[in-house]
Protein backbone atom coordinates (compact mmCIF):
# COMPACT_ATOMS: atom_id res chain seq x y z
CA UNK A 1 0.00 0.00 0.00
CA UNK A 2 1.35 3.69 -1.08
CA UNK A 3 1.87 5.61 2.02
CA UNK A 4 2.71 9.41 0.58
CA UNK A 5 1.55 12.24 1.29
CA UNK A 6 1.77 13.87 -2.58
CA UNK A 7 -0.25 10.27 -3.52
CA UNK A 8 -3.65 12.44 -3.97
CA UNK A 9 -6.94 10.54 -4.44
CA UNK A 10 -7.37 12.42 -8.07
CA UNK A 11 -4.23 12.32 -10.32
CA UNK A 12 -3.57 13.89 -13.73
CA UNK A 13 -2.68 11.86 -16.34
CA UNK A 14 0.11 13.57 -18.97
CA UNK A 15 -0.75 11.08 -22.06
CA UNK A 16 -2.73 11.51 -25.36
CA UNK A 17 -3.42 14.98 -26.39
CA UNK A 18 -0.24 16.33 -23.60
CA UNK A 19 1.84 13.92 -25.69
CA UNK A 20 2.33 15.89 -28.84
CA UNK A 21 -0.20 17.98 -31.32
CA UNK A 22 -2.95 17.83 -29.56
CA UNK A 23 -2.12 20.92 -27.15
CA UNK A 24 1.26 22.67 -27.21
CA UNK A 25 3.87 22.71 -24.45
CA UNK A 26 3.24 25.99 -22.67
CA UNK A 27 -0.85 24.70 -22.56
CA UNK A 28 0.30 21.25 -20.89
CA UNK A 29 3.09 22.77 -18.69
CA UNK A 30 0.14 25.45 -17.47
CA UNK A 31 -2.23 22.84 -16.67
CA UNK A 32 -0.14 20.62 -14.87
CA UNK A 33 1.04 23.61 -12.32
CA UNK A 34 -3.03 24.54 -12.15
CA UNK A 35 -3.51 21.00 -11.06
CA UNK A 36 -1.18 21.65 -8.25
CA UNK A 37 -2.73 24.60 -7.41
CA UNK A 38 -5.77 22.82 -7.12
CA UNK A 39 -4.10 19.96 -4.55
CA UNK A 40 -3.53 17.31 -7.75
CA UNK A 41 0.01 15.99 -6.59
CA UNK A 42 -0.27 12.75 -8.27
CA UNK A 43 0.80 12.94 -12.15
CA UNK A 44 0.70 9.70 -14.42
CA UNK A 45 2.71 9.52 -17.81
CA UNK A 46 4.53 7.07 -19.60
CA UNK A 47 7.53 6.87 -22.18
CA UNK A 48 5.93 5.92 -24.81
CA UNK A 49 3.40 8.80 -24.88
CA UNK A 50 4.50 11.06 -27.53
CA UNK A 51 8.21 9.45 -27.48
CA UNK A 52 8.77 10.82 -24.15
CA UNK A 53 7.75 14.41 -25.37
CA UNK A 54 4.71 13.88 -22.17
CA UNK A 55 7.76 13.03 -19.97
CA UNK A 56 9.66 16.09 -20.51
CA UNK A 57 6.72 18.65 -20.48
CA UNK A 58 5.76 17.04 -17.25
CA UNK A 59 9.43 17.40 -15.97
CA UNK A 60 9.89 20.82 -16.80
CA UNK A 61 6.55 21.66 -15.02
CA UNK A 62 7.21 20.03 -11.78
CA UNK A 63 10.82 21.16 -11.96
CA UNK A 64 10.61 24.35 -9.84
CA UNK A 65 8.52 22.76 -6.62
CA UNK A 66 10.58 20.28 -3.99
CA UNK A 67 10.58 17.30 -5.32
CA UNK A 68 8.60 15.88 -2.09
CA UNK A 69 5.57 17.53 -2.83
CA UNK A 70 4.82 15.35 -6.34
CA UNK A 71 4.29 11.86 -7.06
CA UNK A 72 5.24 10.71 -9.98
CA UNK A 73 3.99 7.35 -11.99
CA UNK A 74 5.29 6.55 -15.08
CA UNK A 75 5.50 3.46 -17.34
CA UNK A 76 7.81 0.66 -18.54
CA UNK A 77 8.01 -2.21 -21.05
CA UNK A 78 6.33 0.00 -24.29
CA UNK A 79 9.06 2.11 -25.32
CA UNK A 80 8.99 4.37 -27.81
CA UNK A 81 7.01 3.58 -31.28
CA UNK A 82 5.17 1.59 -29.42
CA UNK A 83 8.09 -1.01 -29.44
CA UNK A 84 7.27 -4.18 -26.60
CA UNK A 85 9.76 -5.21 -24.55
CA UNK A 86 10.26 -6.80 -20.54
CA UNK A 87 13.35 -8.03 -20.51
CA UNK A 88 15.29 -6.65 -17.47
CA UNK A 89 18.17 -5.14 -19.24
CA UNK A 90 15.01 -2.64 -21.76
CA UNK A 91 12.81 -1.91 -18.81
CA UNK A 92 15.89 -0.76 -16.77
CA UNK A 93 17.17 1.32 -19.72
CA UNK A 94 13.67 2.83 -20.12
CA UNK A 95 13.07 3.61 -16.52
CA UNK A 96 16.61 5.28 -16.17
CA UNK A 97 15.74 7.34 -19.48
CA UNK A 98 12.40 8.45 -18.10
CA UNK A 99 14.07 9.53 -14.65
CA UNK A 100 16.45 11.76 -16.50
CA UNK A 101 13.81 13.42 -19.27
CA UNK A 102 12.03 14.51 -16.25
CA UNK A 103 15.15 15.14 -14.32
CA UNK A 104 13.31 14.30 -11.07
CA UNK A 105 15.85 11.90 -9.61
CA UNK A 106 14.02 9.04 -8.72
CA UNK A 107 10.36 7.67 -9.57
CA UNK A 108 7.70 7.10 -7.56
CA UNK A 109 5.86 4.53 -8.70
CA UNK A 110 7.10 2.48 -12.23
CA UNK A 111 4.29 0.82 -13.75
CA UNK A 112 4.90 -2.71 -16.45
CA UNK A 113 2.71 -1.18 -19.07
CA UNK A 114 0.33 -4.13 -20.09
CA UNK A 115 2.83 -7.05 -19.83
CA UNK A 116 1.34 -10.39 -20.58
CA UNK A 117 1.34 -12.71 -17.12
CA UNK A 118 4.64 -14.91 -18.86
CA UNK A 119 6.47 -11.41 -19.08
CA UNK A 120 6.12 -10.85 -15.21
CA UNK A 121 9.16 -12.84 -14.55
CA UNK A 122 11.16 -13.77 -12.11
CA UNK A 123 14.34 -11.99 -13.25
CA UNK A 124 12.49 -8.38 -13.79
CA UNK A 125 11.18 -8.69 -10.50
CA UNK A 126 14.69 -9.17 -9.09
CA UNK A 127 15.43 -6.15 -11.17
CA UNK A 128 13.09 -4.32 -9.90
CA UNK A 129 12.87 -5.38 -6.41
CA UNK A 130 16.50 -4.22 -6.38
CA UNK A 131 16.21 -1.23 -7.48
CA UNK A 132 13.36 -0.12 -5.45
CA UNK A 133 15.44 -1.03 -2.25
CA UNK A 134 18.05 1.35 -3.86
CA UNK A 135 15.23 3.90 -4.19
CA UNK A 136 15.18 4.93 -7.42
CA UNK A 137 11.98 3.06 -7.73
CA UNK A 138 10.07 3.93 -4.68
CA UNK A 139 7.50 1.56 -5.61
CA UNK A 140 6.30 -0.81 -8.18
CA UNK A 141 3.41 -1.59 -9.96
CA UNK A 142 1.67 -3.29 -12.83
CA UNK A 143 -1.08 -1.76 -15.40
CA UNK A 144 -3.43 -3.85 -16.79
CA UNK A 145 -6.59 -5.18 -17.21
CA UNK A 146 -6.95 -8.92 -17.23
CA UNK A 147 -4.84 -11.90 -15.83
CA UNK A 148 -1.43 -10.25 -16.06
CA UNK A 149 -3.49 -8.32 -13.01
CA UNK A 150 -4.15 -11.63 -11.32
CA UNK A 151 -0.12 -12.82 -11.15
CA UNK A 152 0.51 -9.43 -10.15
CA UNK A 153 -1.23 -9.46 -7.21
CA UNK A 154 -0.32 -13.24 -6.66
CA UNK A 155 3.30 -12.37 -6.79
CA UNK A 156 3.56 -10.67 -3.90
CA UNK A 157 5.95 -7.63 -4.45
CA UNK A 158 3.89 -5.26 -6.03
CA UNK A 159 2.96 -2.28 -4.24
CA UNK A 160 0.10 -0.74 -6.82
CA UNK A 161 -1.62 -1.37 -9.77
CA UNK A 162 -3.42 0.27 -12.45
CA UNK A 163 -6.60 -0.72 -13.80
CA UNK A 164 -9.88 0.68 -15.20
CA UNK A 165 -12.41 1.52 -12.67
CA UNK A 166 -16.27 2.54 -14.11
CA UNK A 167 -19.57 1.76 -13.66
CA UNK A 168 -18.98 -1.00 -16.89
CA UNK A 169 -17.04 -3.25 -15.07
CA UNK A 170 -18.14 -7.01 -15.01
CA UNK A 171 -18.29 -8.66 -11.25
CA UNK A 172 -14.60 -10.68 -12.13
CA UNK A 173 -12.69 -6.95 -12.45
CA UNK A 174 -14.50 -5.47 -9.46
CA UNK A 175 -13.35 -8.63 -7.21
CA UNK A 176 -10.07 -8.56 -8.91
CA UNK A 177 -9.58 -4.90 -7.60
CA UNK A 178 -11.09 -5.79 -4.21
CA UNK A 179 -8.20 -8.59 -3.81
CA UNK A 180 -6.05 -6.35 -4.78
CA UNK A 181 -6.82 -4.23 -2.00
CA UNK A 182 -6.91 -6.76 0.32
CA UNK A 183 -3.79 -8.17 -0.30
CA UNK A 184 -2.53 -4.47 0.77
CA UNK A 185 -1.78 -2.92 -2.85
CA UNK A 186 -2.87 0.67 -3.66
CA UNK A 187 -5.69 0.86 -6.89
CA UNK A 188 -5.08 3.63 -8.95
CA UNK A 189 -8.50 3.82 -11.78
CA UNK A 190 -8.10 4.86 -15.21
CA UNK A 191 -10.93 4.90 -17.88
CA UNK A 192 -13.18 6.66 -14.92
CA UNK A 193 -14.62 8.72 -17.63
CA UNK A 194 -14.54 5.83 -20.34
CA UNK A 195 -18.28 6.02 -22.83
CA UNK A 196 -19.30 9.22 -19.96
CA UNK A 197 -21.56 11.11 -22.24
CA UNK A 198 -20.20 15.02 -22.67
CA UNK A 199 -22.07 17.73 -24.11
CA UNK A 200 -20.19 19.04 -27.39
CA UNK A 201 -17.35 21.61 -26.67
CA UNK A 202 -17.66 24.68 -28.64
CA UNK A 203 -15.37 26.16 -29.49
CA UNK A 204 -13.22 23.44 -30.75
CA UNK A 205 -9.85 23.19 -29.17
CA UNK A 206 -6.55 20.98 -30.53
CA UNK A 207 -7.35 18.56 -27.65
CA UNK A 208 -11.10 18.12 -29.08
CA UNK A 209 -9.23 17.36 -32.55
CA UNK A 210 -7.30 14.74 -30.94
CA UNK A 211 -9.63 13.53 -29.25
CA UNK A 212 -12.13 13.71 -32.82
CA UNK A 213 -8.95 11.70 -34.63
CA UNK A 214 -9.01 9.23 -31.48
CA UNK A 215 -12.79 8.60 -32.15
CA UNK A 216 -12.39 7.66 -35.44
CA UNK A 217 -9.24 5.93 -35.17
CA UNK A 218 -11.19 3.31 -32.57
CA UNK A 219 -14.38 3.35 -35.48
CA UNK A 220 -11.99 2.46 -38.50
CA UNK A 221 -10.23 -0.51 -36.08
CA UNK A 222 -13.41 -1.71 -34.51
CA UNK A 223 -12.58 -0.79 -31.13
CA UNK A 224 -15.15 1.81 -30.28
CA UNK A 225 -14.88 3.07 -26.33
CA UNK A 226 -17.37 1.68 -24.00
CA UNK A 227 -20.78 3.12 -23.33
CA UNK A 228 -22.13 4.85 -20.01
CA UNK A 229 -25.32 6.72 -19.19
CA UNK A 230 -23.29 8.50 -16.73
CA UNK A 231 -21.92 12.55 -17.28
CA UNK A 232 -18.12 12.69 -16.92
CA UNK A 233 -18.67 14.15 -13.31
CA UNK A 234 -21.20 11.47 -12.28
CA UNK A 235 -18.97 9.05 -13.44
CA UNK A 236 -16.10 10.98 -11.43
CA UNK A 237 -18.21 10.55 -8.42
CA UNK A 238 -19.11 7.15 -8.93
CA UNK A 239 -15.79 5.83 -9.38
CA UNK A 240 -14.93 7.45 -6.12
CA UNK A 241 -18.10 6.36 -4.38
CA UNK A 242 -17.43 2.71 -5.58
CA UNK A 243 -13.93 2.71 -2.79
CA UNK A 244 -12.67 0.20 -5.86
CA UNK A 245 -9.31 2.85 -6.13
CA UNK A 246 -7.32 4.58 -3.91
CA UNK A 247 -6.57 7.25 -6.37
CA UNK A 248 -8.00 8.15 -9.57
CA UNK A 249 -5.97 9.08 -12.54
CA UNK A 250 -7.75 11.39 -15.10
CA UNK A 251 -7.59 12.88 -18.47
CA UNK A 252 -8.00 16.88 -18.91
CA UNK A 253 -7.00 19.53 -21.41
CA UNK A 254 -9.61 21.94 -19.70
CA UNK A 255 -8.97 24.08 -17.03
CA UNK A 256 -13.07 24.25 -15.98
CA UNK A 257 -12.61 20.20 -16.28
CA UNK A 258 -9.53 19.82 -13.74
CA UNK A 259 -11.38 22.38 -11.35
CA UNK A 260 -14.77 20.25 -11.23
CA UNK A 261 -12.80 17.00 -11.10
CA UNK A 262 -10.25 18.37 -8.23
CA UNK A 263 -13.86 19.78 -6.28
CA UNK A 264 -15.65 16.42 -6.82
CA UNK A 265 -12.61 14.72 -5.29
CA UNK A 266 -12.79 16.97 -2.73
CA UNK A 267 -9.10 18.58 -2.79
CA UNK A 268 -8.09 21.19 -0.60
CA UNK A 269 -6.68 24.63 -2.99
CA UNK A 270 -3.22 25.47 -2.67
CA UNK A 271 -2.36 28.60 -3.03
N1 LIG B 1 -6.93 4.54 -21.24
C1 LIG B 1 -5.81 3.85 -21.18
O1 LIG B 1 -5.56 2.89 -21.95
C2 LIG B 1 -4.75 4.21 -20.16
C3 LIG B 1 -3.65 3.35 -20.01
C4 LIG B 1 -2.69 3.67 -19.05
C5 LIG B 1 -2.84 4.79 -18.29
N2 LIG B 1 -3.90 5.63 -18.46
C6 LIG B 1 -3.96 6.84 -17.61
O2 LIG B 1 -5.28 7.24 -17.38
C7 LIG B 1 -5.41 8.63 -17.71
C8 LIG B 1 -6.80 8.95 -18.07
O3 LIG B 1 -7.08 8.56 -19.41
P1 LIG B 1 -8.36 7.78 -19.81
O4 LIG B 1 -8.19 7.27 -21.17
O5 LIG B 1 -8.62 6.83 -18.72
O6 LIG B 1 -9.45 8.97 -19.88
P2 LIG B 1 -10.49 9.54 -18.81
O7 LIG B 1 -9.76 10.32 -17.77
O8 LIG B 1 -11.42 8.48 -18.35
O9 LIG B 1 -11.33 10.52 -19.74
C9 LIG B 1 -10.75 11.62 -20.36
C10 LIG B 1 -11.85 12.38 -21.09
O10 LIG B 1 -12.75 12.94 -20.16
C11 LIG B 1 -12.93 14.32 -20.41
N3 LIG B 1 -13.12 14.99 -19.13
C12 LIG B 1 -12.27 15.06 -18.07
N4 LIG B 1 -12.84 15.75 -17.06
C13 LIG B 1 -14.07 16.12 -17.48
C14 LIG B 1 -15.14 16.88 -16.90
N5 LIG B 1 -15.05 17.36 -15.65
N6 LIG B 1 -16.25 17.09 -17.64
C15 LIG B 1 -16.36 16.60 -18.91
N7 LIG B 1 -15.40 15.90 -19.52
C16 LIG B 1 -14.25 15.65 -18.80
C17 LIG B 1 -11.69 14.78 -21.13
O11 LIG B 1 -11.98 15.84 -22.01
P3 LIG B 1 -11.37 17.35 -21.78
O12 LIG B 1 -9.95 17.30 -22.21
O13 LIG B 1 -12.24 18.17 -22.65
O14 LIG B 1 -11.53 17.67 -20.30
C18 LIG B 1 -11.31 13.51 -21.91
O15 LIG B 1 -12.00 13.52 -23.14
C19 LIG B 1 -4.40 8.82 -18.82
O16 LIG B 1 -4.06 10.17 -19.00
C20 LIG B 1 -3.26 7.99 -18.29
O17 LIG B 1 -2.54 8.74 -17.34
C21 LIG B 1 -4.86 5.36 -19.38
Amino acid sequence: MIQDAAFSRLGFGVTGPHAGLGLSRSRTEALIREAVGQGVTLFDTGPAYGNGEAEKRLGQALKTLPRDRVFITTKAGIHAGRKRDFSPGAVEMSFKASIERMGCGHIDLLLLHGPSPEELDPRLIRRLTAFRERGLLRHIGVCGRGAELDTAIDLGVFDAIMAPVNDGLDDASRARLARARQAGLSVIGIEVMAGASSTANLPLSRGDLWYAARRLKQALTGTPPAESALNALDALKWAFDSGLADALVCLTTRSRNLAANARIAGLAEHT
